[in-house]
């Protein structure tokens, strides 16, 4: 018996250590007593219950506090200071310190193609270089998902390491049109692609920690007047294309928070827009994060307060004082300020500032530098090969490189979306870096010519906005001759920048310009005369013309715009160190008339009056513009009404070939879910990837369809000459539906879906059809964003 005892003694010994060991090990995260009171109040208890932790801030903040939190810091620009010492210098935003409770200020900086700050500061040598990522675009030409959130991960890392707590990206709007100033931070054409994207994105970034802010929510589609232009959207085309990108992001990640855009949507600014923010963001998707607005966006901070924007950035005292006085007067209830910093609380407590997260200044750059240059190959794309130019032997002796943008490549975009990047390897660079020979006399040539003219240009007003480069460099006859007689390869690059404020012009920018025509003109005639080869290389960053010179050159490579590490990336493809597998992420058409959005961009304007901003900015006249083209976006637009294209969505060569066979679908009814899988084989002579497509037909019923949408897209792994893989979709209920915006809900139609499986949207290599017997409503939402005024006389849906 004793022994017995003893023994039961030792074991709820044994259990007791072993509970303590469990509950430290549950403790997880460590709590700081941050108001210096001697405890772990509960609001500072990182293991405890959020909503428990942010009613109890609240309760002991004073509503002064309260009405601080949900408006940002202000930020040092223009004459304007700053009302809290910045942390991060450079980065775009902080929020109100809670003194009395201890809580920090936590840091936002941009933007989506590397963390935006401050690369030098006074006072220490020490420099803070972010990694330039390749723009989203290039990104979203990769489809691949796990790319996107590798360099998630190396973000979050930069983003950690430098102070940072919030990101300000990814940036999701739809390709409407190519002139829009800030495509290139955006992924596509196309919102399931865009969508799948931001989401692994959004999982990158925040497994390391810290949040980001997917934006801009929703329809930025255009920089001119944009932050007054009334965005006039069918409810089936915002449902449709323009939110589901954020419905997916939403869905498949978490992002900590969300950023309104500055335009208005059907009446009504998305800053201070409830069926936005509210019906569709909250009751439609059951989105629990913290919407912030863009900066300085709206013009109502009380209407912002009570649309669910809780976070007003970067925060004037003009829009402190509206909210006060619109409290003190009953206007405004203070359970809406409780609301708001409530959801801000929520954010803040995840942050690492907040968790007293010592970060080192130091992130993985050169490991990220890998990334970088990685991803960029992965998402570049082969437009044009013939006669095998590429990939160009090792053993060229003299390569010749035109066009300015051959020696200064151009990393990504500009504005807010830029980054301090230490350096971007130009395309003759990553030719050196590979060993190979770039004319010395022709580079001479360029460099002389870039720095005199570079010096005429003066730097621009705003430092935001983009300073224009020097025009293309004249290349004669003789000197296109002369260089054709000694080189053995021509490349020519042509370059383009665009970014926020403005958006890009048809003339010289979408079309070439004639020194440009001529420069491909001249330097293909005398190098083809000598039996030598020319490949141009586009570093741009959205579409331009190409059917009146694609004909010329031998091979075209889609550089986009590849972050630091971009003459690397071209190179490894130029060499065949990589096989390029990019697709195109939207359409490149013939012409800009071609493009449905044309004839309705930038919109109308409302007024002569330019608007000012409260900073004395110019910002724009009150306008609108009128989505006619309803949900024939892209090439929902170019496959249904048969329009030709110079370069198809999803289209992308490979130095490779690649078979297509064996198409089988579970079942030839639909029944809740389906597969198809079909078999890709590579045919050709080297290890290849290749970008498999599923597109979808449904049945036309009440609703008119598109010919075709995207449902399913995945890349194969490396395939080496003769291997095969079989990649399998799987079709949900929601991919069957469309918007019926007078039942409010997503309605699969009964009819005979046809599934096309292909290499782009107009390369399908198999198709099959299914069945659905009765019509299925997948999923019914609010009556949300109705336009004020009818477009259904404008519009073809
Ligand atoms: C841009 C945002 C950016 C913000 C902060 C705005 O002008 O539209 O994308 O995050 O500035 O820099």
């Amino acid at each position: 018996m004793k022994i017995l005892l003893r023994n039961m003694k030792l074991i709820n010994s044994l259990l007791i250590i072993m509970s303590v060991l469990i509950l430290n090990c549950d403790q997880g995260i460590p709590s700081r007593d941050l108001n210096g009171n001697g405890t772990i109040d509960l609001y500072e208890d990182n293991n405890a219950e959020v909503e428990k932790r942010v009613e109890d801030a609240l309760s002991r903040m004073t509503l002064d506090e309260k009405i601080n939190l949900v408006v940002g810091q202000g930020m040092s620009f223009g004459g304007a200071e700053s009302k809290v010492e910045e942390r991060v210098p450079g980065a775009a935003g902080n929020t109100y310190p809670i003194e009395s409770l201890g809580i920090p200020t936590i840091v936002l900086a941009d933007g989506p193609a590397g963390l935006r700050i401050q690369p030098t500061r006074e006072g220490t040598d020490e420099t803070f270089y972010c990694t330039a990522f390749p723009i989203a675009t290039l990104v979203a030409s990769s489809w691949d998902t796990e790319l996107a959130n590798n360099i998630g991960k190396a973000f979050g890392n930069e983003v950690k390491e430098y102070g940072a707590d919030v990101l300000l990206a990814p940036a999701l709007n739809i390709h409407r049109t190519p002139l829009a100033g800030r495509n290139f931070e955006y992924y596509s054409e196309d919102p399931l692609l865009a969508g799948k994207m931001t989401a692994a994105m959004v999982n990158g970034v925040e497994s390391q920690g810290v949040g980001t802010s997917v934006k801009h929510f929703v329809a930025n589609n255009q920089e001119t007047n944009r932050m007054l232009v009334n965005a006039v959207i069918s409810e089936r085309a915002l449902r449709e294309i323009y939110l589901r990108g954020f419905q997916i992001a939403i869905k498949e990640s978490d992002p900590w928070t969300v950023m309104s855009a500055y335009n208005r949507i059907n009446g009504k600014f998305a800053s201070q827009n409830p069926d936005l923010l509210q019906k569709v963001l909250r009751e439609d998707w059951g989105y629990e994060g913290m919407v912030m607005t863009d900066w300085f966006a709206g013009n109502d901070a009380v209407a912002q307060m009570e649309a669910g924007n809780e976070l007003l950035m970067p925060g004037t005292d003009q829009q402190l004082e509206e909210i006060r006085n619109a409290v003190e007067s009953g206007e405004l209830s203070e359970e809406v300020i409780d609301l708001n910093a409530g959801r801000i609380l929520n954010v803040i407590f995840r942050s690492p500032a907040f968790l007293g997260y010592e970060y080192s200044n130091n992130p993985r750059l050169e490991e990220n530098a890998i990334t970088a240059r990685k991803a960029a190959a992965e998402g570049m794309i082969l437009l044009k090969n013939e006669n095998d130019a590429l990939p160009i032997s090792g053993d060229l002796a003299d390569i010749a490189a035109f066009g300015n943008t051959s020696y200064k490549f151009i990393a990504g975009g500009t504005g807010s979306g830029d980054v301090n990047e230490a350096y971007t390897v130009s395309l003759v660079e990553g030719l050196q870096n590979a060993g190979l020979t770039v004319d010395e006399a022709l580079m001479e040539t360029y460099q002389e010519y870039m720095e005199i003219e570079n010096a005429k240009i003066p730097e621009p007003e705003n430092p935001f906005m983009l300073k224009p480069s020097a025009p293309e460099m004249k290349v004669s006859k003789a000197l296109a001759e002369e260089m054709a007689a000694k080189a053995d390869i021509a490349f020519i690059t042509i370059g383009r920048n665009s970014g926020e404020f403005a958006d890009r012009e048809l003339d010289g920018d979408f079309y070439l310009t004639q020194r440009e025509k001529d420069m491909i003109n001249v330097v293909t005639d005398a190098f083809h005369a000598q039996d030598k080869k020319v490949v141009v290389i586009l570093n741009i960053g959205n579409v331009i013309e190409m059917t009146s010179w694609n004909s010329k050159p031998d091979a075209i490579l889609l550089s986009w715009q590849g972050g630091q590490e971009g003459g690397n990336a071209v190179s490894d493809i130029l060499t065949g160190k990589v096989n390029p597998s990019g697709k195109l992420p939207t359409t490149f058409p013939i012409k800009f008339d071609d493009i449905p959005s044309s004839k309705n961009f930038p919109g109308e304007d409302l007024s002569e009056e330019m608007i000012m901003s409260d900073m004395g900015f110019p910002i724009g006249r009150e306008s609108q513009v009128v989505y006619e083209e309803g949900i024939y976006v892209g090439y929902r637009y170019f496959n249904t009404f048969d329009v030709p294209v110079t370069y198809e969505f999803g289209y992308g060569l490979s130095y490779t070939t690649f078979d297509y066979s064996d198409i089988t679908l579970t079942s030839d009814t639909f029944d809740g879910s389906l597969e198809a899988t079909v078999k890709v084989q590579n045919t050709g002579d080297v290890a290849g990837k290749e970008v498999v497509q599923l597109y979808l037909t449904a049945p036309d019923g009440t609703l008119e369809k598109p010919a075709m949408e995207l449902k399913g897209f995945d890349k194969t792994k490396l395939l080496q000459p003769g291997e095969n893989v079989n990649i399998t979709f799987t079709l949900t209920p929601r991919l069957l539906t469309s918007y019926d915006s007078e039942r409010n809900a997503f309605v699969a139609e009964a009819g005979t879906y046809k599934i096309h499986i292909g290499a782009s949207s107009r390369d399908i290599r198999k198709t099959a059809t299914f069945t659905l017997e009765k019509e299925l409503i997948v999923e019914t939402t609010t009556n949300a964003m109705v336009p004020e005024i009818s477009i259904n006389e404008l519009s073809k849906n």
